[in-house]
């Protein structure tokens, strides 16, 4: 199935690409996203994306756009030092479209479904720890953790306790392999789903380090947004979504609400206190402070943007400065 970009009219109005402007597509995917942004103005678009699959994508799209696009190799934690190998330190907007594309859930070779049999890997770059060296190899209490934080499944421990009974018997291989062991521990998951939805999730994030990526990955473009830069973000799970909207209240100025958990695995909590607002709301954006979904429309005709919600944000002038206590001298 090929990729329907999710939330893209609401995108382009949250990004309004102008003449001349250049902005970063930090997920690109399918480049659905980067295509659009190049057809709304004659701007420049530079294109991230850490799986060797969606650059050969980009690639093709350079040749298209010559002087307007470029794509880079790379992860939301390098995308500073990646711009400034094309000598870009500002730009004028950031579009984040997080979690995996159809292109990469579809192909049972990547191993991130539990639709379709292939190889446990589900790894976004194609390198490192892969899902099946996670399961065959970490503690029954890391197992339980993982699963839990990362898909919030309450049968984490049962889960875990099986793995590692089925693994004394023979490794992990295979995405069935794990499917069938959690469907025999999770009866009736909610709303209809998949028994497998949440630990599949869960080994996915941990796998790719998805949260404290998109910490970085926001930071960056905080520090690399012009002012009056837009930040554009399109979540599609809870704990995403969660990070955003933190992230966003903290640098609006808003106190409450922030991440206050500590783990390797999780984002350091925000110093809000420390720090001056670098962000407004995107007003006149149609962006409101709960996020957008989308319309029933799409809906209808995209049935996997149900949980989508996109975030934006303005960039102030302001760089951040701690701010004067009360109580301090001068
Ligand atoms: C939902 S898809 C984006 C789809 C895209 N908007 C389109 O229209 O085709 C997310 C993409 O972001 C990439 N990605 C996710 N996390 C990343 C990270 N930390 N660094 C770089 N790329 C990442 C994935 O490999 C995937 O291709």
């Amino acid at each position: 199935m090929s990729h329907i970009p999710v939330l893209l009219p609401e995108m382009l109005t949250a990004l309004s690409p102008q003449e001349g402007e250049i902005y970063v597509d930090a997920t690109f995917g399918g480049g659905g996203y980067s295509r659009a942004i190049l057809g709304a103005a004659s701007c420049r678009v530079v294109g991230l994306d850490r799986d060797p699959a969606a650059i050969v994508k980009g690639k093709a799209l350079e040749k298209e756009f010559s002087e307007r696009f470029q794509m880079l190799q790379g992860t939301f934690s390098q995308l500073k030092d990646l711009l400034a190998t094309i000598g870009l330190s500002k730009v004028h907007g950031f579009v984040f479209d997080l979690g995996i594309s159809s292109y990469q859930i579809d192909e049972a070779d990547r191993g991130f479904s539990f639709r379709f049999e292939g190889p446990l890997d589900m790894r976004m770059s194609q390198e490192g720890v892969s899902a099946a060296d996670v399961v065959n190899t970490y503690s029954e209490q890391e197992l339980a953790d993982i699963i839990f934080r990362y898909g919030e499944e309450r049968k984490s421990r049962a889960i875990a306790r099986k793995i590692v009974a089925f693994r004394k018997q023979e490794p992990f291989r295979t995405t069935t392999q794990l499917a069938n062991l959690v469907k025999s521990v999770v009866k009736g998951a909610k709303d209809g789903q998949n028994p497998a939805t949440l630990t599949f999730q869960a080994l996915r994030i941990f796998v790719n380090n998805e949260l404290i990526e998109i910490d970085k990955g926001l930071k960056i473009a905080e520090e690399c947004l012009l002012p009056g830069g837009r930040l554009v973000v399109v979540t599609f799970h809870s704990l995403e979504d969660r990070l955003v909207k933190q992230f966003l209240r903290a640098r609006q100025g808003v106190r409450k609400g922030w991440n206050s958990s500590r783990s390797r695995h999780l984002p350091d909590p925000i110093e809000v206190s420390d720090m001056m607002p670098t962000f407004a709301q995107g007003k006149g954006t149609g962006a409101s402070v709960k996020g957008i979904t989308p319309s029933l429309t799409e809906l209808r005709l995209n049935p996997r943007a149900r949980s989508a919600r996109l975030r934006s944000a303005i960039r102030l002038s302001a760089i951040s400065q701690p701010l004067e206590r009360e109580g301090r001298e001068g």
